[in-house]
This record gives structure tokens, C-alpha cells and sequence, in this order.
């Protein structure tokens, strides 16, 4: 079977297209490189001891995307082709709208006029805002603070009403709780550019010594010491979690909660990573982030009831994971992204 993976060099997607390989798909990706590299590509086939197709092109152009169609029978796709920084999509508004709801669209289209049934998209558990953990699949949705967040919402929206209009459209909308670590071999991982946003690459890079310390963003959440709580989950458990999904599609669209179902709190995943490493990591308690809320973690029983699909790696795996990514990655070179299009 053919899968079309748009975005398939990217965190995310590079680990899924090592999970499909091995499940027995045949891949396809599609990716414009604008936050990933090519020789992800030869890192996959190394992992696998398989090959995968690559084609380096804009998942918002209706002719780049239908040049695929019309060299390959695609049966599904998976849809992990976005920008994804929350404080960019402040400052970049239209940038965002349009990669983000204009991809989904393209690809939409191009399901119809070549009949392909199947679509797994990324969505994100951003858009529950500011609801009140653990949150579950049918939860009425909050306005998130961020253009990226309401793209996430905006497309679960078209693939729904498509869905609804042409049932014959299998989707599903997995919405990722906060994904962290990387493959064991330290070929594939996460590795943002500058200094990171988000807590595991900031602590990776304090451990590294390329960063001094964490600020730890607020210590007086009401959650069990005051720091953020977060649903932390193995990007492998990510992975396979898509080809759960991919086998267990049903008419019409169906959202899933991708996460453990388990709070972490900042402190307590620094504690785990120094245990799991041992480093110690240095850091200070600082002000609120702007936009964080206190806690945020799945209720995961949906996917587990109708996908068969459950998370298995614990926080000791994702700190040992994304550490050893961290160390065997810098050796290869830093990642080289392209400056995205100004409006
Ligand atoms: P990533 O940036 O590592 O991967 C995205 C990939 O898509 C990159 O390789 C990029 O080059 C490519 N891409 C972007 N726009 C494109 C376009 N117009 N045409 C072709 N290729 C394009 O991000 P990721 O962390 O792997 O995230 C994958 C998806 O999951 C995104 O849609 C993201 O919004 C969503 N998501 C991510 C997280 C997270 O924490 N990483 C959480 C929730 C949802
Ligand atoms: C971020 C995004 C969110 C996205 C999610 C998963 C923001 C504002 N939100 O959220 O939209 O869906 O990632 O990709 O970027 N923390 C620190 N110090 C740091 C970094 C983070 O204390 O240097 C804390 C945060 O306050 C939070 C926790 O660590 O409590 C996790 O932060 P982060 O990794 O950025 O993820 P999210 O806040 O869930």
C-alpha cells in the first residue's frame, strides 16, 4: 500500500516513516525542506534497511502535489506538512493561515479527483485552550491564543465537513499531546533551530553545556509543585500510533487523543532526565509564559478502545532518547533551515 507522507522529513514524520517501513508500507514524502534536511531521508532507508521516495516540493501548490498522483496510486496520506512556532505564527500571521489551511485544502482536493479514502492529520492538543484536564476527544473546543493553534482547529473543521458531505473520506484527527525524544539509534530526532522553545531541546542543550541554565516558566500553577504540567510522549509511541490509526480508519472523521494520559510537571522531567542521564541540570524559577496554561494531558482511552493503540515508553526512555539524539546529532552538523517566505 501507498502512503503519501507530506512533511515526512520533519520530527514527526521521519519517525512515522520509519514505523510505516516497518509495518510494510511502501512511502512516499512529500517536503519542501523549510525545516528539515535531506539526508533525513538516507537516515530513514539506514534505519529501515528500506528505501523511501522523496519528492522536495510545496505541499500548497495543487500542480507540485498532483505531479505525485499522477507517478504513484496513492491509498492514504498522512499529513504532517506545517509550520508549527507558536510565537512566529503571532508575528506571521498570514504565513501561517496560508501553509497550514492551504496544504490541507490541496491535499482535500486531490483526494477527491484521484479517490483516495484515507487521511491522518496532524492536529494538536492546543486546541482544547484552556479547558480543565484531562481532556477527551468530544470536549467542546476553546479558542487557543495563537494563529497556530486555529489552523489546527480550522482544518479539523474542512476535514470534518468533507467527511460529513462525501462519507466515503476516512480521517482521522490525531491530536498530539507534547512529543519528546527520538529514535534509539540517534539517527533521527528533534533538532530546532537557535535556542529552543520548548522544555526537552532546552534541556538537552543545557546538558549539553550550550545553554546555562532552564528558567523554569512559573512555580505557582495549581499543580502538585507549581510548575506546568505537560502529557510528554515518545515520538516512537507518536509513530505507531499513526499506523494504528492508518489500520483502523472508519467512514467519516474521528478524533483521537495521541498522548499517555500522564501529567508530568517541569520539575519532575528534569529530575527524571538527570536520573535517566546523569547530568545535573541547572536551573531558576522565572515569570510565566505568556499563554501557558497550568495542565495539559489526555485522557487516552479513545485510541486505545478504537485503535488498539496505547503508549508504552515512560519518561525515563524519552530523557535517555532525546539526550542520546542530542549527543550523536551535534557530531553530524547542525540543522540549516531556510529562511521562511516574508509576507
Ligand atoms: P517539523 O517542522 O519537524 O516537520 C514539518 C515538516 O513539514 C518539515 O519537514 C517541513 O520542511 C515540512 N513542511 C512545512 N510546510 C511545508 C509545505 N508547505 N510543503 C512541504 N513541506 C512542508 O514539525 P513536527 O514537529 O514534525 O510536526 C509535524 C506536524 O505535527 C505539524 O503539522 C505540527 O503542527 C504538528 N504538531 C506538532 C507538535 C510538536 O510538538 N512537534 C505538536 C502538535 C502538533
Ligand atoms: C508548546 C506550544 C503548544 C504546542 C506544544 C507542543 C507554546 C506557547 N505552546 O506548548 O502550542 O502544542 O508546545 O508542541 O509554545 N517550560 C519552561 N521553560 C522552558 C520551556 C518550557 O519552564 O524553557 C515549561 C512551560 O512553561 C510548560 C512546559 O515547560 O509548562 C512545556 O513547555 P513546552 O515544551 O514549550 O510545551 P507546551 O507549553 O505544552
Amino acid at each position: 500500500m501507498n502512503i503519501l507522507v507530506t512533511g515526512g522529513l520533519g520530527y514527526i514524520g521521519s519517525h512515522t516513516c520509519v514505523a510505516l517501513l516497518e509495518a510494510g508500507y511502501n512511502v512516499i514524502v512529500a517536503d519542501n525542506l523549510c525545516n528539515s534536511k535531506e539526508e533525513t531521508k538516507n537516515r530513514i532507508n539506514q534505519i529501515t534497511g528500506k528505501e523511501l521516495t522523496f519528492y522536495q516540493l510545496e505541499v500548497t501548490s495543487d500542480y507540485a502535489v498532483e505531479e505525485i498522483f499522477n507517478q504513484h496510486e496513492i491509498d492514504g496520506i498522512i499529513h504532517f506538512a506545517g509550520l508549527k512556532a507558536v510565537g512566529e505564527s503571532v508575528e506571521k500571521p498570514l504565513v501561517y493561515y496560508y501553509n497550514n489551511i492551504v496544504s490541507t485544502m490541496v491535499l482535500a482536493r486531490a483526494c477527491q479527483k484521484y479517490g483516495v479514502k484515507r487521511f491522518v492529520f496532524s492536529s494538536s492538543a492546543t486546541v482544547y485552550g484552556d479547558n480543565k484536564a484531562p481532556f477527551i476527544e468530544d470536549m467542546k473546543l476553546l479558542p487557543t491564543t495563537n494563529p497556530y493553534g486555529e489552523t489546527k482547529a480550522m482544518c479539523e473543521r474542512i476535514l470534518t465537513d468533507i467527511a460529513k458531505a462525501y462519507p466515503v473520506f476516512s480521517v482521522a484527527l490525531l491530536r498530539y499531546f507534547n512529543p519528546v525524544g527520538a529514535h534509539e539509534s540517534g539517527l533521527i530526532g528533534e533538532a530546532p533551530n537557535g535556542i529552543p522553545n520548548n522544555l526537552m531541546p532546552y534541556v538537552t542543550q543545557v546538558a549539553k553545556g550550550k545553554l546555562e541554565k532552564l528558567r523554569v516558566f512559573g512555580n505557582d500553577y495549581p499543580t502538585i509543585d507549581g510548575t506546568g504540567v505537560r502529557d510528554y510522549i515518545h515520538v516512537l509511541d507518536l509513530a505507531e500510533g499513526h499506523v494504528a490509526a492508518l489500520n483502523n480508519l472508519k467512514e467519516g472523521a474521528h478524533v483521537y487523543n495521541l498522548g499517555t494520559g500522564q501529567g508530568t510537571s517541569v520539575l519532575k522531567l528534569v529530575k527524571a532526565f538527570e536520573e535517566a542521564n546523569g547530568i545535573k541540570i541547572p536551573y531558576e524559577i522565572a515569570a510565566r509564559r505568556p499563554g501557558d496554561i497550568a495542565s495539559c494531558y489526555a485522557d487516552a482511552s479513545k485510541a486505545e478502545r478504537e485503535l488498539g493503540w496505547t503508549a508504552t515508553r515512560n519518561i525515563v526512555a524519552m530523557c535517555r532518547d532525546a539526550w542520546n539524539f542530542e549527543k550523536t546529532y551535534r557530531k553530524h552538523g547542525e540543522n540549516t533551515k531556510k529562511v521562511l517566505m516574508l509576507f
